[in-house]
């Protein structure tokens, strides 16, 4: 390879046919001279638009197949041209120097010799460590292993995005079994009930993974005392839409009833029912507490409690909350005192974090949540995973905080536009190694990859993942 021409923070390379060029792949441009190497990753691979080659082609197609006889080529000229008309051009980002022993420092305002400069390929690899004290086996990247250390997923925002159907849960499944098995507290919001066999493997063992799944009427229930006043506001006026003045009725209710001992779901409403209040007020009231009652969430008999949800997760515990087939408004009422008990927990200090996996988020997370969550949440130890079809529902905002970022494939211009919003990587690296990415390969930003974007080709797993879409033909 050689050095074609330097521009911003862009370098072309000239690569021979002979040599091995994917989009993605990591480069050191070694000076020997200055003892230090430039790091480079290709975004994209380009013919080499050598003068006169236009015209061989085309003198090539028009000829074809027309004239007979041997063709004369005493210096052996033509193989040099096709030579030429293979040689590609591959767009690098610079992406800091190399010093000599193996270290690497964001500096890029120093020029490598075009004459005698070395490019060879670089193992990335051999920066993110390997891994390091906790590895997460996260797949391969051309033949070799790739894991990354559990830590860099940890205190953070991470999202994962791509189309439909290119390997999304699937890498969010990989990701937190390999916390869990780290003794990471994991909670997942499954809205398609595929996470709920993760405990087994394909051919029906058992795994040494802890999960425990929940759904309503299905050990899913709460107690309103035990809940509290604050949770159980914020669903009534967040997931419930009530109105300011009917909340503080509510509230005023609340404290009459928890005064006397007998606070449940149906003692409120026969209180609505009998409070001197207006009837729009009463309407409203009613209406709401009604499809609590008929949401089948709250009930005193033997509830699900913090100390029990604690009790789950402790010590590398799943706890997958099953939201298949419910309404929108039980998903977002779930929601809503999950992450009221989350952090009650976690305020409380009972655990020292918990890692929450959202797949959809989007529908089910009012958008006040988003906020909360990335400044609020992560603040007292919930680091939350998006897992998002539809780039475009997370806010701007997001991204920007976004800690570590797993794209896979996308076809559309909108959506690539969108994700190249993303703060730990320049737009035009997300844009080209992007577009044409194979399903299942994804490629990596943020503190994982130390802010080093990095394809990778992600693992099988062994367990039932049970994401297939059901299908007539198959
Ligand atoms: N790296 C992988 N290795 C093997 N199978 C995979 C891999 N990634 C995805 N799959 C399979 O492909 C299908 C679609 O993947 P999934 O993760 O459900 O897609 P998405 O969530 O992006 O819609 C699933 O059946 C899943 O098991
Ligand atoms: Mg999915």
């Amino acid at each position: 390879m050689r050095i074609y021409r330097k521009e911003a923070d862009e370098v072309q390379l000239i690569a021979f046919p002979d040599e091995h060029v994917q989009k993605g792949d990591y480069f050191v441009i070694e000076d020997p001279a200055q003892s230090r190497g430039l790091l480079v990753q290709a975004i994209d691979l380009q013919y080499a638009n050598v003068p006169g080659v236009l015209e061989d082609i085309l003198r090539d197609v028009m000829t074809d197949g027309e004239l007979s006889g041997e063709d004369v080529d005493p210096l052996n000229i033509s193989s040099q041209v096709d030579a030429l008309k293979d040689t590609r051009l591959a767009v690098c980002k610079i992406r800091g120097t190399i010093a000599q022993d193996g270290s690497l420092s964001p500096s890029t305002s120093w020029l490598p010799s075009r004459t005698s400069s070395k490019i060879r390929p670089y193992a990335i690899n051999r920066l993110i460590m390997n891994g390091g004290k906790m590895p997460v086996k996260l797949g391969h990247n051309d033949g070799e292993a790739i894991s990354v250390d559990a830590s860099g997923l940890d205190g953070g925002l991470n999202i994962i995005t791509g189309r439909k159907g290119s390997g999304k849960s699937h890498l969010a499944k990989l990701l937190l079994l390999s916390m869990a098995g780290w003794g990471a507290p994991c909670i997942v919001l499954d809205v398609n009930g595929e996470y709920v066999n993760l405990h087994k493997s394909r051919d029906g063992r058992q795994s040494t993974a802890r999960l425990t799944v929940l759904a309503p009427r299905s050990g899913l229930n709460f107690s309103m005392a035990k809940l509290g006043l604050r949770t159980m506001a914020g669903v009534l006026s967040h997931a419930l839409d009530l109105p300011a003045t009917s909340s503080k009725v509510f509230t005023i209710i609340w404290k009459d009833l928890e005064a006397r001992g007998d606070l449940t779901l149906p003692t409120v409403i026969q209180a609505v029912q009998s409070w001197s209040c207006h009837d729009s007020v009463r309407e409203a009231l009613t209406s709401r507490l009604q499809v609590l009652m008929e949401s089948g969430l709250f009930d005193e008999a033997n509830p699900l409690t913090e100390e029990r949800i604690l009790h789950t997760i402790e010590r590398g515990g799943i706890l997958v909350v099953n939201l298949k087939n419910q309404s929108q408004i039980v998903r977002r009422i779930l929601v809503e005192v999950f992450l009221g008990e989350l952090t009650k927990i976690l305020s409380s200090n009972w655990l020292k974090a918990a890692f929450l996996f959202a797949e959809e988020a989007h529908l089910y997370l009012r958008d006040t949540y988003w906020d909360d969550i990335v400044t609020r949440m992560r603040h007292i130890g919930l680091f939350t995973t998006f897992i998002t079809n539809q780039p475009d529902t997370v806010q701007e905002a997001i991204y920007r905080q976004a800690d570590n970022v797993f794209i896979f494939n996308f076809t559309n211009e909108h959506d690539i536009e969108a994700i190249g919003k993303v703060a730990k990587a320049d737009s035009d690296t997300i844009r080209y190694l992007v577009r044409g990415i194979p399903t299942r390969r994804c490629l990596l930003l943020g503190n994982v990859v130390k802010d080093l974007p990095l394809m990778v080709d992600v693992e099988q797993l062994d367990v039932r993942t049970m994401g297939e879409t059901r299908l007539f033909f198959s």
